[in-house]
């Protein structure tokens, strides 16, 4: 595929030589800060962003940006009708915004807070876990996660997600609480907490506790690569499942849409 990317940073460059390596083209580098973009852009010049995907000729764009930068950028790159991949993580209140988006423009996006595949087949595990151990009322839940000190929102996309997932299983579970609340969690809150240090690329805990013991599930990330590699797979796949039939244009898409 002819791929464009949106943000040039940490994972830009990442999902960069993966592409190359799986044998695709990158033939645009969109960023406003880094000098070695093949195209730099004013921020907040959202038109511009489109305008250099458009004239790349790319069949698809992959955008890993800001959290402020990610509704102007999927506003301006949905509408141009290629299949659009989106990384970027802080944005989950404004899903049903950009669904509509896609509907109105017959547009495609797939976002997912992780594209590694080792941490999606994580949330499966969770799921059943929590199912599992709910049946046990002395067996409190709880979810943890650290990423490094650059990382601006909290808690992580992922964190948020293996929450959704242990509060399917677990049914008395229906609120969360976040870091600081200074009260005793009720026994329907699901504390997730979060920690920023140093270099770690991504490390997310499920806790099961009761007063005779204490199970850990742990998925941690190695490096980059797995998000970088997983986004472009789901961009081979999206692509080609448009193509086949089996997905449709005009929607947004989850990872769980390619499982
Ligand atoms: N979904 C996943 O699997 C996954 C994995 C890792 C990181 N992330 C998320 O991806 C995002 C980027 O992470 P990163 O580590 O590459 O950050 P980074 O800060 O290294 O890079 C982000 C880049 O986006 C650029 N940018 C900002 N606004 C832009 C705009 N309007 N147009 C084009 N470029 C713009 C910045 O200048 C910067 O170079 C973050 O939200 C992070 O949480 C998601």
């Amino acid at each position: 595929m002819k791929i464009a990317l949106v943000g040039y940073g940490k994972m830009g460059h990442m999902i960069e030589t993966c592409a190359k390596a799986m044998g695709h083209e990158v033939v645009a580098t969109i960023d406003v800060v880094s000098k070695d973009a093949s195209n730099l852009v004013a921020a907040g010049d959202y038109a511009a962003v489109a305008e250099a995907v458009k004239n790349s000729g790319a069949d698809g764009v992959i955008e890993f940006s800001h959290p402020t930068a990610v509704l102007g950028n999927l506003n301006a790159l949905i509408p141009l009708g290629l299949p659009v991949v989106c990384g970027t993580t802080g944005w989950a209140k404004s899903e049903a915004e950009i669904e509509k988006l896609c509907a109105s423009s017959n547009g495609t996006c797939m976002r997912s807070s992780n594209f590694s595949i080792g941490v999606n087949m994580f949330y499966k595990i969770v799921e059943e876990a929590a199912k599992i151990m709910s049946e046990y009322s002395e067996y409190d839940v709880a979810v943890w996660e650290a990423h490094h000190n650059q990382k601006a929102d909290s808690p992580s996309g992922t964190a948020l997600e293996v929450a959704r997932r242990v509060m399917n299983g677990n049914k008395s579970k229906t609120e969360m609480v976040f870091d600081a609340f200074h009260e005793k969690p009720k026994a329907n809150e699901l504390h997730v907490s979060s920690t920023r240090v140093g270099s770690v690329p991504g490390t997310h805990t499920v806790f099961f506790d009761s007063p005779a013991d204490s199970i850990e599930l742990t998925h941690r990330a190695r490096s980059r690569e797995g998000f970088a590699r997983g986004s472009v797979v789901a961009l081979e796949k999206l692509a080609a499942k448009i193509a086949a039939g089996s997905l449709s244009k005009g929607k947004l898409y989850g990872m769980s849409d390619l499982f």
